[in-house]
């Protein structure tokens, strides 16, 4: 098959000739000017070896050897950031990736949507409350929440504080992953108070008791944890959706032990479902770093379009640059999934097909809420596991919008959380994300379609039905 590569020449602002969508009307351009200048001299957030490492962690997982977790905010704000909203998260995630690093005896690559997710691209550019129209707020990096024309003007001067905020959460995270706290003997004490009495956090403690059982039956053998560090500290990489293109061009860097280009804001960049036209700014930004990417996919891709993306984005088919974010809807996903894995699989490419249960599932409750129903995030992750054993492909991950703190975001659950009850924690700045019992929730049903997936047992298509 033809490789439709694209040989233009790329540079970190090539983008800028391109057609581009989601871009905030800044009234300033001088003040801009200077900001993306200023940010250019900053230090990096993450080293491009880093990047290196995640691409081929990624590799294991394209290859059906590890399992991709992904989430987070999806939207991180400026007002909440802080300490104990790192470490629930950040805890939260670890007893994921304990659950299925145990459960499912998979080996878990771990990637936060957070150190930089702060742009949002909106469905529409302006928004009217009772005959006044302001802009849409398009995420805390570019303008503020608030209905006024002051908070909702972009201001350049906020990528700064995206950058400082940016650098302490990835500081912490660091010190969390690599300082004592991810520590496998420490698994009991990942528990979050208000999850205790849930039957998720039993089920939990059951498994950090299995495995405290097998740590001690290892020191017993004498392979004491402390002397291995793949026990005693933890891999733990970010990511975020490259947007704000200005931004993401003042991190990008030569890196000087390939001479590549990285983009340094993160270690894994994706382009999100409205900017994945193959000639715009976007894609043309991303297809000259070097940086692991994702690319969203939602029900509206058409596999020949698909197929030029990955030709655009991956030309040399490297396993682990790509994950496919597929993001369809839990009642889409056995129609259109089949079609894009059939063509991917055919042209032999090397790719991380990865389940977004979020995005092709959000509703507006009667009580007028953003929200998600937690059964319709649970079937698309179950389709798309289905789908993938039907066509003997692999389901390499997810990719969740989800937070360690004690939210009413999305309905149902083992609280079975109401419509009702979204107004008595409803947090978000943007999309409703699962609370931590949700998270955990799904993190054991992950465990079984894994365990299900490795053994090849997964039920065909026809069960899909019945979900
Ligand atoms: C997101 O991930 O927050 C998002 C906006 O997703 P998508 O591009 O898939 O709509
Ligand atoms: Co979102």
């Amino acid at each position: 098959m033809s490789r439709r590569t694209n040989s233009a020449k790329w540079s970190p602002d090539s983008w800028r000739d391109k057609p581009i969508v989601q871009v905030p009307d800044y009234p300033d351009r001088k003040v801009l000017g200077e900001v993306e200048a200023q940010l250019a001299s900053f230090p990096p957030l993450v080293f491009a070896g880093e990047a290196r490492n995640l691409k081929r962690a990624l590799a294991q997982v394209a290859a059906g050897d590890a399992f991709l977790l992904q989430g987070g905010d999806c939207a991180e704000s400026f007002a909440e950031h802080g300490a104990n909203n790192i470490r629930d998260f950040f805890r939260l995630f670890l007893q994921m990736a304990v659950v299925l690093t145990y459960a499912a005896a998979s080996p878990v690559v771990k990637v936060g949507r957070i150190a930089g997710q702060f742009a949002k691209p909106r469905s529409a550019p302006t928004e009217k409350r009772g005959g006044v129209e302001l802009p849409a707020y398009r995420g805390d990096i570019i303008n503020g929440t608030e209905f006024t024309v002051e908070a909702r003007t972009p201001d350049p001067r906020r990528q700064l504080e995206a950058y400082r905020q940016s650098a302490a959460t990835l500081n912490l995270l660091r010190a969390f992953a690599t300082g004592g706290y991810a520590n496998l003997s420490n698994a009991h004490q990942w528990m979050l108070s208000f999850v205790k009495d849930s039957p998720q956090s039993k089920r939990y403690q059951e498994l950090a008791t299995h495995l405290t059982e097998a740590l001690n039956f290892m020191r017993a053998c004498g392979i004491d944890p402390e002397v291995h560090p793949e026990m005693r500290t933890t891999d733990f990489f970010t990511s975020h959706e490259a947007l704000l293109l200005g931004y993401e061009q003042a991190f990008t860097r030569v890196d000087s032990t390939t001479g590549d280009w990285y983009c340094t804001s993160g270690h894994m960049l994706w382009i999100g479902d409205r900017t994945r036209q193959a000639d715009h700014a976007h894609v043309e930004f991303c297809r000259g770093i070097k940086n692991p990417l994702g690319l969203k996919t939602g029900p509206t891709q058409k596999p020949d379009e698909l197929l030029k993306l990955i030709d655009v984005l991956d030309p040399d088919n490297e396993p682990g640059r790509l994950t496919l974010i597929c993001r369809m809807g839990a009642d889409k996903a056995a129609d259109h999934l089949p079609q894009l894995l059939r063509a991917v699989k055919r042209e032999g490419r090397h790719v991380v097909w990865s389940c977004d249960p979020m995005h092709g599932n959000t509703v507006t409750s009667v009580t007028g809420y953003k929200t998600r129903p937690f059964d319709q995030i649970l079937k698309e992750v179950r389709t798309f596991f289905q789908v993938h054993t039907a066509e003997g492909t692999y389901a390499g991950g997810v990719h969740l919008e989800m937070t360690g703190q004690n939210v009413t975001e999305c309905t149902g659950g083992a609280r079975a959380i109401s419509e009702e009850d979204l107004n008595d924690r409803y947090h978000t700045v943007c999309d409703p994300r699962l609370n931590a019992e949700q998270s955990l929730d799904l993190a054991f049903l992950l465990a079984d379609l894994l365990k299900s997936e490795r053994q090849g047992k997964a039920k065909p298509l026809p069960a899909v039905a019945g979900l």
